[in-house]
């Protein structure tokens, strides 16, 4: 955990200013201390600098039955005044230099979780975020190191890194004259100096690390495991099948419409529905983007009922029910702003810059009051209608605009990191009060996909972007390190809304069938057949849903390598259970297409394959047959996806 200050001429974790000005630190170990937990080993590092009341822990928390350890530090002083925190990672990994690679995501809003995969090259490499709401739109907070050069699926070494944590962050990987190249992950910085009073705990995010054989499958699956058990709510229960309404009739929903819904997500076996955006608003509608966020009342006009008569209709169709909010944001027409435009994000003395629909305005989490409020829309919502069982939790815009009426002027640079905290707390307030509430992080899309808030939320929405061509990319990226169960994916309309694509309705099944299925589409437009194969499909999901939602994860040819195919596949942690899947990307006459070869299975098993979401009468040669474990991952099937956007789905099953 380097210091700066005394003898450093590189990259520091720390840096501070004390109350004299003094901006060095020289820290030496004090003492060392281990503590068994139930499911990890803790331990310490106290180190004490040689001349200043300050002190750094660096924590090192191992799991026992993960391949994970968790790292971060606690920083506390006594001096006088406060010290200013300059630079205050989570932790510090030095990598032996020789042929390494990183992988990261990038995007932006509908290309979430794009995947770039490089070497890295001498000089600072700086993953960073300054969004100040959604951290993962852009790049995100989590990488790959591969120690054996161009990183490969299912061999090789690799090291993996991913911040717990839900504001701004960035990563740091320098490399100078030393054998190491150095890397540095934390909380950003830039604009967030933070001024630590005397006897104050900093504590600063986990930053959670792995270390594969298995090439970058291999350090998927331990921050799944990881996920799942440590850091996903619900994280080890599947989860339901969903329509939402957003793509269906966007703003336009009424008692009608959702009850026309209901009845058919339940006719072709989904478990749950979700009304989206524009159900609320009195005074301001909320008929279009401009109005009425943080008026969470509902529109008569539109659902003269409330909520309790969708309530009601959800439990005739026998389907639960889910609700979306934006409880963190509010508008210029709203009657929440204008009975407390202090609450908002905004440098005092200045006007605000809206955001979305040029009226949304970001409110001030650093503030309790705000905090409270925000509690209050969920607890209202749910104390009003306890059979609400779903809530997506969206987040339209960032900080734009930097200051805070709540906080003093002396902790103005507070506040990237006190909204983070503020919602935190909100955060747990809910989980303690609603421990089984199912709740989705949605931002625009894919901007919450981070390990800072999924604690409190069961999924998130991947991207904005449901065409299923443009999804096998960013959720292949995204499943680098977030388990299935936690992503959410949709079937949506033929042409794509984001993309005009038109998609055979197999093939985007067989793209959400990977992660979280649901269908956000209106069934009304849906052609009987349409509609009788989504059903087929959904009760197919049921069957392998443990296998993909809990299961192990191999990727086995990635799209980003241009082969005109894309192939991964789950097993069930006992191998007597797999799903593969498989598409075509592009097709050409005379192309060459690999071999499938599957990954992940027992070599000594027997699986017999069985093809699901078929259409056509033709079955597959390899239809019903049974092949051994070794003959599946060393020779693979042929798979003739003889067009543009075919895809197959096979089941295998352990024959005794
Ligand atoms: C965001 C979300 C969408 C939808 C709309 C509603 O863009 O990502 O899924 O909920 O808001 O306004």
């Amino acid at each position: 955990y380097p210091v700066f200050g005394v003898g450093c001429d590189a990259e520091c974790a720390l840096m501070v200013t004390h109350p004299d000005g003094n901006m060095s630190l020289e820290m030496v170990v004090a003492d060392v201390s281990r503590e068994e937990q139930p499911d990890a080993q803790l331990t310490t590092i106290t180190m004490k600098d040689k001349v200043y009341p300050f002190e750094v822990k660096v924590v090192y928390k191992a799991y026992k039955k993960m391949d994970v350890i968790e790292t971060w530090s606690e920083i506390v002083h006594q001096e006088k005044k406060p010290v200013t925190l300059n630079i205050f990672s989570s932790g510090y990994l030095p990598i032996r230099q020789g042929n390494v690679w990183i992988s990261h995501l990038h995007g932006t809003w509908g290309a979430e979780g794009t995947m770039t995969t490089e070497p890295l090259h001498p000089g600072m490499t700086v993953i960073k975020n300054k969004d100040g709401v959604r951290n993962s739109h852009t790049s995100h907070s989590e990488v790959m190191i591969s120690l054996d050069g161009k990183p490969q699926e299912n061999e090789g070494r690799i090291i993996g890194a991913a911040l717990c944590w839900s504001g701004n962050y960035k990563l740091r990987l320098d490399t100078e004259g030393s054998r190491y190249h150095d890397f540095f992950a934390g909380i950003n910085e830039e604009a967030s100096a933070y001024r630590l009073e005397p006897k104050e705990v900093f504590t600063t995010p986990e930053l959670a690390l792995t270390y594969s054989k298995e090439g970058l499958s291999g350090a998927s699956r331990n921050f799944h495991r990881w996920g799942r058990n440590t850091h996903i709510a619900h994280g080890n229960k599947t989860h339901d099948i969903l329509l939402n309404s957003w793509e269906g009739v966007y703003f336009n929903v009424n008692q009608k419409v959702m009850d026309q819904m209901m009845g058919d997500i339940a006719s072709m076996g989904g478990e749950l529905f979700v009304m989206d955006d524009g159900w609320f608003g009195d005074k301001y509608k909320r008929n279009i983007d401009t109005a009425a966020l943080g008026d969470w009342v509902v529109d008569k006009a539109k659902l003269p009922g409330g909520i309790a008569d969708l309530v009601a209709a959800a439990k005739k169709h026998n389907v639960k029910f889910g609700i979306w909010i934006e409880p963190e944001m509010t508008n210029i027409y709203s009657e929440l702003y204008e009975k407390h435009p202090d609450w908002i994000v905004c440098p005092p003395n200045r006007t605000a810059k809206p955001g979305r629909g040029r009226t949304q305005l970001v409110l001030d989490l650093s503030n309790p009051k705000v905090q409270d409020f925000i509690f209050g829309v969920v607890d209202n919502l749910m104390t009003e209608n306890p059979e609400i069982a779903y809530i997506k939790w969206d987040a339209n815009m960032n900080i734009i605009n930097y200051g805070s009426s709540f906080l003093t002027g002396d902790k103005q640079s507070h506040l990237y990191i006190d909204f983070h905290r503020g919602f935190e707390k909100v955060c747990q307030r809910i989980r303690a009060k609603y421990p089984d509430l199912a709740i989705q992080a949605c931002a625009s899309g894919g901007g919450r996909a981070n390990y800072g808030v999924m604690p409190y939320f069961d999924e998130f929405w991947v991207s904005d972007n449901t065409d299923a061509l443009q999804r096998i990319y960013m959720q292949w990226g995204t499943s680098y390190f977030f388990p299935a169960v936690a992503m959410a994916s949709h079937v949506s309309a033929a042409p794509n809304h984001q993309t005009g694509r038109i998609l055979p309705l197999k093939f985007r099944f067989d793209v959400a069938m990977t992660g979280r299925l649901g269908m956000e589409i209106q069934p009304k437009n849906m052609t009987d057949d349409e509609k009788a194969f989504a059903k087929k499909a959904i009760a197919s999901y049921k069957e392998i849903r443990p296998v993909i939602q809990m299961g192990d994860l191999y990727r086995l040819i990635s799209p980003y390598d241009k082969k005109g195919v894309a192939s991964l596949m789950y097993c069930s942690p006992e191998k007597e259970k797999a799903v593969f899947f498989a598409y075509k990307l592009e097709h050409f006459v005379n192309q060459v297409v690999p071999r499938f070869r599957m990954a992940g299975l027992d070599p000594n098993k027997k699986y017999r394959i069985e093809e699901l979401n078929r259409t056509g009468n033709r079955p597959l040669s390899v239809e019903g047959k049974s092949f051994s474990g070794s003959f599946l991952m060393n020779e693979g099937i042929e798979l003739y996806l003889m067009r543009e956007y075919a895809s197959c789905v096979l089941k295998l099953t352990e024959v005794r």
